[in-house]
């Protein structure tokens, strides 16, 4: 897999979250299951690891992300291959669409048509490709492959996974997915995956601390050479945070770098705590830390250091040193 330019780091740990794919393999999703959590967790590297494995227990896969026009499709039917490549290779705009709503299809050829009685469906990034006023309608689609599936079927898995927060608004509106969060790696895994990284790196505890588990700063951090303010300056840039965003929100601002909880505690203005969650700055709704409820292992309840309060946490602390250096600078 590769983790950063010049770096292949094989999958490593994610056992909870890998055990209960084979659950899900066992008994089907009930519902299709929208997993979201901090952009950059993990959510790809984990459902291309599902993708395998599936595969391996004797599943037709099929892996689609439409916004980087990738698939993977474990089958022995070429048909749907072909369909696949083809979609992902139309023009610019097209392709995002035809590969979401041909995942679909392929599931429901494979079991009607080629009596493939055990198929899964798994949809990365799903939302950002075909639009926020479509993803409800998406995943009800994937739900009437798991309800009403075609006759013969022995078991279907359907799993899209999100970064965004609005598209999980949007869904969680309706009855029609189990939304499950998935957070940052636990100290146990970022550790496995700290090791493979070869030296020069800084101490384990510090890149801990920076990242709070989440593989994606780890990446960035190395792809910078362990230049911090490097990493913040560009985070400052993608999420926009401009003297504009800084002065119109300060106090708030500061109170919820502070204590992110402060967000769910106390009356800031909707408008405020919207942009935080459209920017992808924090998660909002955190659920309760039953192992039953995430994708592999929960965060802690509360840890204020790593920036994670009951209800809503900043998606790691690196994003909270963000919005902190220009609250410095302005
Ligand atoms: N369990 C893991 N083992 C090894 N590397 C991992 C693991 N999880 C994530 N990574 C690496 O960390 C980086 C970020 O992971 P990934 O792209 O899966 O996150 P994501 O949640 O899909 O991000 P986004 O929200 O941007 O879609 C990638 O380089 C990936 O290869
Ligand atoms: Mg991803």
């Amino acid at each position: 897999m590769p983790f950063a330019k010049d770096v292949e780091i094989e999958f490593c740990d994610r056992e909870s979250a890998i055990r209960q794919i084979e659950g899900f393999a066992e008994r089907g999703t009930r519902h299709p299951v929208v997993v979201f959590g901090p952009e950059g967790c993990g959510k790809t590297a984990w459902l291309k690891q599902a993708t395998e494995l599936l595969r391996e227990i004797g599943f037709e896969a099929i892996y689609v992300d439409p916004m980087r026009k990738d698939f993977t499709a474990h089958t022995d039917v070429k048909e749907v291959a072909e369909r696949l490549a083809e979609a992902a290779s139309e023009v610019v705009g097209m392709a995002q669409l035809k590969l979401a709503t041909l995942a679909i299809d392929a599931v429901k050829w494979l079991v009607s048509k080629w009596k493939k009685r055990r198929v899964a469906v798994l949809v990365d990034d799903a939302f950002q490709a075909i639009g926020l006023d479509k993803a409800a309608m998406y995943v009800k689609a994937l739900l009437g492959l798991v309800e009403y599936p075609p006759e013969g079927y022995e078991c279907i898995v359907a799993i899209a996974t999100t970064s965004e927060g609005l598209s999980r608004r949007e869904i969680g509106r309706h009855r029609w997915a189990e939304l499950t969060p998935m957070w940052n790696m636990s100290r146990r895994g970022f550790e496995e995956l700290y090791e493979k990284l070869p030296e020069p790196k800084p101490r384990l505890e510090d890149a801990w601390r920076l990242t709070g588990g989440n593989p994606e700063m780890l990446a960035r951090l190395y792809e910078l050479k362990w230049d911090v303010d490097a990493v913040i300056v560009r985070l400052i840039r993608a999420k926009e945070l401009t003297r504009d965003f800084v002065k119109r929100w300060r106090p708030h601002l500061e109170r919820v770098v502070e204590d992110p909880q402060s967000l769910w505690e106390e009356d800031f203005p909707e408008g405020f705590r919207e942009e935080l969650i459209a920017k992808n700055l924090i998660v909002y709704n955190m659920y309760e830390r039953d192992p039953r409820f995430w994708i592999d292992e929960p965060p802690p309840e509360r840890d204020l250091e790593l920036g994670i309060g009951e209800d809503v946490a900043w998606q790691s602390p690196l994003h909270r040193e963000a919005v902190k250096r220009v609250l410095e600078r302005s």
